[in-house]
């Protein structure tokens, strides 16, 4: 058994090798894709402030977890342990390896299930790097699948027109209702209820963008059912916790739409531009050092919100793109269909708003975007 040992280490150790390596390259790589660097308008964007944004602070800490939960460990997730236990399938949890608490499969079909939660889980880690070009993958991974569903001919064209219709209080002053509708596709966040409201937010849906979270809450019900505009309405979904792959497993194979899962390289895209917009907003705002930004938001746990990814979406696929329900006043309840008072501290909407109006006057500023792409035009309703 010696010798083989021997190799598997040398193989583990070449492995590591060959990681740090890639790692170095990415972040030089990274250098050439500030997309105005030696262009007029380099000094909109700060350099320092451009490589802290790349930082992710939580990632250790989802490495752990995201190693753990592959290992069958649900032992940091008891909030999640009895998760399927009320449907078809069972985790049996229970202390018998020295590790801590392990999984154990007991049907045939779970560990079906099992094995592709897994597979899942592994690519998504994996492919969590460098965005490249990632927003003219959009039409392929989203509107592809969508318009295959309701038997149209495969096309890379965008939609000729989209709204993206946020869930501020402020849309209950408009009656944007028929406007919204008149767009070729209607992009709505987190399953937000929109009976009751037609002439405010409109009624056609052809896109429910959602957080995993969502999907959650949908997976305990009969069917996983997660259709409030009806079941014809294709879902897309970012991944807010890696748990939540289990989620996926079960509500991918009962749903006959497109469940589609967001690409981890268009989320970390997301996450390096608000974490930018935030920290420039914080140095400018408090004169104080960015290092200070993440004491001040949660810096581990910070998060984009659903609404900007949606928009980003929007920009991928869309020829022209209108936001609505976008922004807060004094005056407006937080969400138009619920009684919600506070934002969440995890989201940092202020940077969002600027990221909005630089999308709406001076898109070329925006970093971390392919100089190849192409931003469509976009008008915020308020
Ligand atoms: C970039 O931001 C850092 C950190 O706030 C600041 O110290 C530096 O002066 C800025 N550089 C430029 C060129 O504005
Ligand atoms: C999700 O469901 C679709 C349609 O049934 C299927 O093509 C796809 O492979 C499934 N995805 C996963 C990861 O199982």
């Amino acid at each position: 058994m010696r010798p083989l040992f021997s190799v598997l280490l040398l193989i583990a150790v070449a492995a590591i090798l060959v990681f740090r390596i890639t790692l170095r390259y990415s972040s030089i790589e990274l250098k050439n894709e500030y997309p105005f660097a030696g262009k007029a308008e380099k000094p909109v964007l700060n350099e320092t402030l451009l490589k802290y944004a790349c930082i992710d602070i939580g990632e250790p800490r989802l490495k752990k977890e995201v190693e753990e939960l592959l290992e069958g460990n649900f032992r940091g997730h008891n909030r999640h342990r009895s998760f399927l236990s009320s449907g078809k399938y069972r985790i049996d949890v229970s202390p018998r390896t020295a590790r801590g608490v392990s999984v154990q499969l007991r049907s045939p079909e779970f560990y079906r299930l099992w094995q592709s939660f897994r597979r899942n889980l592994q690519d998504w880690f994996r492919n969590r790097k460098l965005p490249k070009d990632v927003m003219m993958d959009l039409v392929s991974a989203v509107k592809v699948p969508i318009d295959a569903h309701s038997g149209l001919v495969r096309s890379q064209k965008r939609y000729k027109s989209c709204a993206v219709v946020g869930n501020s209080g402020i849309l209950l002053k408009s009656e944007y209702g028929e406007l919204i509708d008149s767009h070729e596709a209607v992009i709505r966040l987190n399953n937000a209820r929109n009976r009751g409201f037609e002439h405010r937010v409109g009624s056609k849906t052809t896109l429910s963008f959602v957080n995993s979270n969502i999907l959650h809450l949908c997976a305990r019900r009969e069917g996983c059912f997660c259709h409030p505009y009806g079941v014809n309405v294709a879902l897309v979904m970012y991944i807010c916790q890696p748990v939540h792959f289990l989620d996926y497993m079960v509500c991918n194979s009962s749903h006959k739409v497109p469940l589609v899962v967001t690409d981890p390289r268009f989320d970390i895209l997301c996450a390096r531009i608000v974490k930018y917009y935030s920290l420039k907003r914080f140095v400018e705002g408090t004169g104080k050092s960015f290092q200070e930004w993440a004491p001040a938001h949660d810096g581990a746990n910070f998060h984009y919100s659903s609404g900007l990814q949606a928009v980003m979406l929007a920009l991928g696929v869309c020829e022209k793109v209108s936001i609505f329900g976008f922004g807060k006043s004094a005056s407006a309840k937080h969400h138009y269909h619920t009684n919600q008072r506070g934002e969440l501290k995890l989201h940092d909407y202020d940077a969002e708003y600027d990221i909005y109006h630089d999308l709406v006057e001076r898109p070329q500023v925006i970093p971390f975007i392919s100089e190849k792409f192409k931003f469509p035009p976009v008008s915020i309703y308020q």
